[in-house]
């Protein structure tokens, strides 16, 4: 029979044991999971905390900005932003295979922090010293989709659990293992996170790269990024935000298909709306939206972003189909 607090309370407590006087570091994502997670193990060692933001260049459009004014407000956290854009683009060059992108995005996750460790030292005023503990927001769906669970299959690897390198130099501090979305969320209000980023919907760790069907490039990326931003846009408008679990805009960017457009004829890609309900992710059904919302978010995807030429429903509950299309 657990609470909010009583959670909290014992974390805190587990946390300070494992972690005594060493420095700790915690990579944010953008996402519920690892504020929540974060903001859990400010509360038990304070300073010896420092977060970083890997910009991977596979964020939604303004979440580098909500991440550095929001959720730095509101915690009072130390955070340092790596941009490593470019650097994670070269590595997925040619890479269209779903897992192959999520190993290599986790590598370089971890990569990447590693790098970042004399800054966090430095800025933690503890120059000399190790970097010991990393901290993972990573929730029991994920351990169980990963093949961590008891006999469960690997179906993805999520980039914070699966696609870890083996030779992974931190110990891992992941205090929300054991537990489900709501009761993320109810902590995060306990621990006076505002609703922004509590109530944000779920956004993958790899980011809008398992959202690029085919190979990921910069001009894919942007492409995605414009027609996810009206998506959501308009889902806000319309109140929906906690309606659904989340809505994936999925870009098959190695499809073709004809259009008009204007006078002209068109030969671009679709895009897929993939609007879902659920409680916790292991299972989910389609989300019924409005014909009204659902054309409104057709008309501006195919006027303001060129090359997209139509734009399609997944109708498709979870099984059989996962969430996410990678
Ligand atoms: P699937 O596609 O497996 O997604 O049905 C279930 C939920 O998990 C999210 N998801 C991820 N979250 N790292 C994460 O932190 C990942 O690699 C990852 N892959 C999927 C997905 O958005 C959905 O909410």
């Amino acid at each position: 029979n657990w609470t909010a607090s009583s959670i909290i309370d014992d974390q805190v407590a587990k946390i300070r044991e494992q972690v005594g006087d060493a420095e700790v570091i915690c990579g944010l994502s953008g996402g519920v999971d690892s504020a929540v997670a974060a903001a859990l193990v400010h509360k038990a060692i304070g300073d010896q905390l420092t977060c970083v933001f890997v910009d991977h260049g596979l964020l939604r459009k303004g979440e580098v900005e909500q991440v550095k004014h929001d959720f730095v407000e509101a915690t009072g956290i130390r955070l340092i932003t790596v941009d490593a854009a470019d650097d994670f683009l070269t590595a997925l060059k040619g890479v269209s295979e779903p897992e192959r992108k999520r190993k290599i995005i986790g590598e370089k996750f971890i990569r990447t922090f590693e790098k970042a460790q004399l800054q966090v030292l430095e800025e933690a005023g503890a120059r000399g010293k190790e970097v010991k503990f990393l901290v993972q927001g990573t929730l029991y769906p994920d351990v169980v989709e990963s093949g961590g669970g008891d006999g469960a299959a690997n179906i993805k690897s999520h980039h914070n659990v699966g696609g870890l390198p083996k030779d992974i130099k931190f110990q891992l501090i992941e205090p929300l293992r054991t537990l489900f979305k709501d009761e993320v969320r109810a902590i995060g209000t306990e621990l006076g996170l505002p609703d922004e980023i509590v109530w944000r919907q779920p956004f993958p760790g790899p980011g809008l790269g398992i959202r690029i069907i085919g190979e990921i490039t910069k001009e894919r990326l942007d492409l995605l990024r414009e027609a996810d931003a009206i998506a959501r846009e308009e889902l806000t408008k319309a109140g929906l935000d906690r309606d659904i679990w989340q809505c994936p805009v999925v870009l098959l960017a190695d499809v073709h298909s004809v259009g008009v457009q204007g006078d002209e004829r068109t030969y671009g890609s679709p895009i897929v709306l993939r609007p879902v309900s659920s409680e916790d992710a292991m299972t989910a059904d389609w989300s019924r939206l409005p014909y009204d919302v659902l054309a409104v978010i057709s008309t501006r995807i195919t006027n303001e972003c060129r090359q997209i030429n139509r734009v399609v429903l997944d109708c498709t509950s979870k099984p059989p189909a996962t969430i996410e299309w990678e």
